[in-house]
């Protein structure tokens, strides 16, 4: 039976093959080998649909958005706030105001950091987990020189779940924020983000979550999650890079100062000053990335299409079948452990160095990402430098996960 089919029969609910028809990027050799691209935490492939939707807007439909009078512009502006639209539906966002445009989840962050940092003040509290992307680390700390903030750190157990005794008890008078990650990138656990946002609400305590991992593995209700702040990227989500989204709550967002000063994002200038313009405008100052938002609107269209149920319960079958197939890897430690896991497998090889082995892994076809995967402090953890870290998307088969397995082996020879 081939890769595909062997696919189609153990996962009746997602028709893999075709959907790789989709992915014209996925049908390639490389070094003389069918590509296995096991490197979707670090980002996703592209769609024929979503490479359409954005060399349809080059075109036919480019120009500047919101100002122009004329037809482009009227088309691109349509585009782009469609966009908008698509967005505030998948999370199910209040309303349109609520979305706003950024370079990604990292710059969603330190919208937030910039916004809501100007109004802390030294010895106020910012809580975020041990499980951290380095882009919910780092804007903090930079908080922590500016204001003279506190941040302090859940930690985490050896399976790499929170404590959350400890964040309980981190939660005190001065926190005015918790920001946490849906899903830690390192590890894949999943964080219990329904206690974590009870407990900060109970204390009316703002909750940012960062869900760069998240959105694209289990359906996202920003209402149902209760959450102040929601950020992600594109590109981890099947659209382009460089277009990401902040969901900012609006009774929240009016209390905000602006971030980034320029065109578009204000309503008078004169040089004795100037007024603001309404959300979400205000906070999208400049050009914004117009393709990149129509693609992403492609991509939620395409993710929709497939059903987001449908491609969490395809990865959590791969989750299974991967964490089973390299089982009995001699000298192979799973890091990661937790109960509640999406797709991702980090592991390290006694005697082997990640970065070795993902070289030799490249040398048969199968991509995936060695390194710290920007969480240092989790791979201070446990001890190691870095992993080696194989992460599965909807379109990926369990025939690729023993081209790993045997790519695996075949390290382990040359190395041993
Ligand atoms: C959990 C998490 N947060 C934040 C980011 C940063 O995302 P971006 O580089 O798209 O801004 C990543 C990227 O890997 C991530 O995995």
């Amino acid at each position: 039976m081939s890769i595909a089919a062997r696919d189609v029969a153990s996962a009746s609910l997602l028709d893999v093959a075709a959907v790789r028809r989709d992915f014209p990027v996925l049908d390639q050799e490389i070094n003389g080998h069918p590509l296995a691209y096991l490197d979707n935490a670090a980002s996703y492939q592209r769609p024929t649909q979503v490479i359409d939707a954005i060399a349809h807007y080059y075109r036919h439909d480019h120009a500047n958005v919101h100002r122009g009078v004329h037809t482009l512009s009227h088309r691109a502006t349509e585009a782009y706030e469609g966009a908008r639209d698509k967005v505030q539906r998948f999370i199910n966002a209040q309303s349109r105001r609520e979305i706003i445009f950024t370079r990604g989840t990292t710059e969603s962050i330190n919208l937030i950091a910039a916004a809501l940092g100007s109004q802390l003040s030294a010895g106020d509290e910012v809580v975020i987990t041990h499980l951290e992307h380095h882009s919910n680390i780092v804007p903090w700390q930079l908080l922590c020189e500016s204001r003279g903030i506190l941040l302090k750190v859940v930690p985490i157990n050896s399976q790499g779940e929170i404590e959350l005794d400890r964040y309980f008890d981190l939660l005190g008078p001065r926190t005015r924020l918790v920001s946490v990650a849906q899903v830690s990138n390192a590890l894949g656990t999943v964080l219990p983000l329904q206690t974590i946002i009870a407990a900060a609400r109970e204390r009316d305590i703002l909750v940012l979550v960062d869900g760069a991992q998240g959105i694209a593995h289990q359906p996202v209700d920003v209402q149902t999650l209760d959450c102040d702040f929601y950020a992600f990227s594109g590109h981890k989500m099947c659209g382009p890079t460089g277009i990401g989204v902040l969901y900012a709550r609006e009774s929240i967002l009016q209390t905000l100062p602006p971030w980034q000063g320029g065109g578009d994002m204000i309503r008078t200038v004169s040089f004795s000053g100037s007024t603001w313009n309404d959300l979400p405008y205000r906070f999208e100052a400049g050009t914004p990335n117009i393709a990149g938002a129509i693609g992403l609107g492609a991509a939620i269209d395409y993710l929709e299409n497939i059903g987001i149920q449908q491609i969490a319960e395809h990865e959590r079958r791969l989750l299974e079948y991967g964490e089973a197939a390299l089982a009995d890897v001699p000298g192979l430690r799973i890091i990661g452990t937790a109960m509640e896991k999406v797709s991702v497998i980090s592991f390290d090889i006694e005697g082997i160095h990640p970065h070795d082995l993902g070289t030799v892994l490249d040398h048969q076809g199968v991509a995936i990402r060695a390194g710290h995967h920007c969480a240092m402090p989790v791979m201070e953890f446990f001890g190691v430098a870095g992993t080696a870290r194989a992460s599965f998307a909807f379109y990926n088969t369990t025939g690729e996960i023993d081209q790993l397995r045997s790519a695996i082996d075949q390290a382990i020879v040359m190395f041993r």
